[in-house]
């Protein structure tokens, strides 16, 4: 009902909207009063913690995109080597895991049958198992050794938004975690890390006050057939999440791209008027990327793509290739994913509602998939 939605037209868009609310909420109680991150809450002992050796992410669909994005936290922060795969691939593919293998198994719902027997192939092997999950009590956790929780709340819309980000939070978390642990990364980094979290919340305020321009944008496109979507390091699954919503959502073709793999063949796909999304790395920090990007954007441009340009405030160098300029607000690099991807769902439900398509219930879609 109407009610149920809080004014919104569609969940999806009511959801959009509660994500500073739902990371400020995976946040709480995880934070001491000195700004210390306190997980006591996933009862895997410090000293196995220590003895991880490799620490293999599992899930499916928005989920593994988190998982993706989850890699480049875990080997900075805990320096420990991080695998990233589909569930629906993993246990079929014998994989090498023993009692130092940490798997961290995602899923909003805790019931979608391919990480379920992910994780119990994982176990079986003796592998520690951790849990990231939206739903209280749900499967996947009851499996688990442990679990930490996002509290994103219940996520309606067919279409994952919200639990995503708050997933991404908890990755974040978990790779502090595991530094910390492992004493890879000191308190006082660890502190940094928690205070930029702490201020997500209000930049996603800003992105979404600012977020008209990319409804317009969607609408001017809807009768188009093909969007790309680029992006490098954490905005190659950004790309990938943008990509995945449009299909689910607007039943257009989208694909994303790594960047740097543009010349290894997507180039290609290039032909005048073709939209296409660009997800830019901060220009502080990964400067080099920041570059390499820069170029990909001026090379398509030159084949005649239609640039949509997501970069950060301040950011001047994409000035004269963006067609059109969505600014995010700066945050540390690897925190980037949690502002870039809101303009991305925006885009997504808008376009879908454009081409008369029902949002919260796209067409062959189960919220949870409960089979293999
Ligand atoms: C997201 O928009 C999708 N509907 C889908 O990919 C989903 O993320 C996937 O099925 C995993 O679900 P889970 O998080 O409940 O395990």
């Amino acid at each position: 009902s109407a009610a149920e939605k809080g004014g919104y037209d569609s969940f999806m868009l009511k959801e959009i909207a509660e994500q500073p609310r739902a990371v400020a909420d995976t946040l709480l109680g995880r934070i001491d009063a000195e700004g210390a991150l306190t997980l006591d809450e996933v009862r895997i002992p410090v000293p196995e913690l220590r003895a991880v050796e490799k620490v293999v992410v599992v899930a499916c669909g928005t989920a593994f995109h988190a998982g993706l994005i989850a890699k480049y936290a875990i080997e900075h922060w805990a320096r420990v080597p991080c695998e990233v795969e589909l569930a629906s691939e993993f246990r079929y593919r014998d994989p090498i895991l023993d009692r130092r293998s940490l798997v961290v198994a995602i899923s909003q719902s805790g019931e979608t049958m391919d990480t379920l027997m992910a994780v119990r192939h994982a176990r079986e092997q003796g592998a520690k198992v951790l849990a990231i999950c939206n739903t209280n009590g749900s499967t996947i956790p009851r499996e688990s050794d442990a679990v930490l929780y996002t509290h994103a709340g219940p996520e309606v819309a067919v279409a994952s938004t919200k639990a995503f980000l708050t997933q991404l939070v908890a990755c974040y978390l978990v790779a502090l975690y595991l530094g910390q642990s492992r004493g890879t990364t000191w308190g006082d980094e660890v502190r940094s890390v928690i205070r930029d979290l702490a201020g997500i919340p209000a930049a996603l305020e800003r992105v979404l006050a600012a977020v008209e321009p990319v409804r317009e944008l969607a609408r001017s496109l809807a009768d188009r057939n093909t969007v790309l979507f680029l992006g490098r390091h954490v905005g190659y699954p950004v790309a990938l999440e943008g990509a995945l919503k449009l299909k689910e959502l607007a039943y257009m073709h989208a694909e994303g791209f790594a960047a740097g793999e543009l010349k290894h063949g997507p180039i290609a796909l290039v032909e005048r008027g073709l939209p296409v999304v660009v997800v830019v790395p901060s220009p502080r920090g990964r400067s080099v990327l920041h570059g390499k990007i820069v170029s990909n954007i001026q090379e398509i441009r030159a084949r005649g793509a239609r640039t949509v340009v997501i970069a950060e405030e301040g950011d001047d160098a994409v000035v004269p290739y963006a067609d059109h300029l969505f600014r995010i607000p700066a945050v540390p690099t690897l925190l980037q994913p949690l502002v870039a991807t809101v303009p991305l769902q925006v885009f997504a439900c808008e376009l879908a509602t454009a081409r008369g398509n029902e949002v919260d219930q796209p067409r062959n879609l189960a919220k949870s998939v409960t089979v293999e």
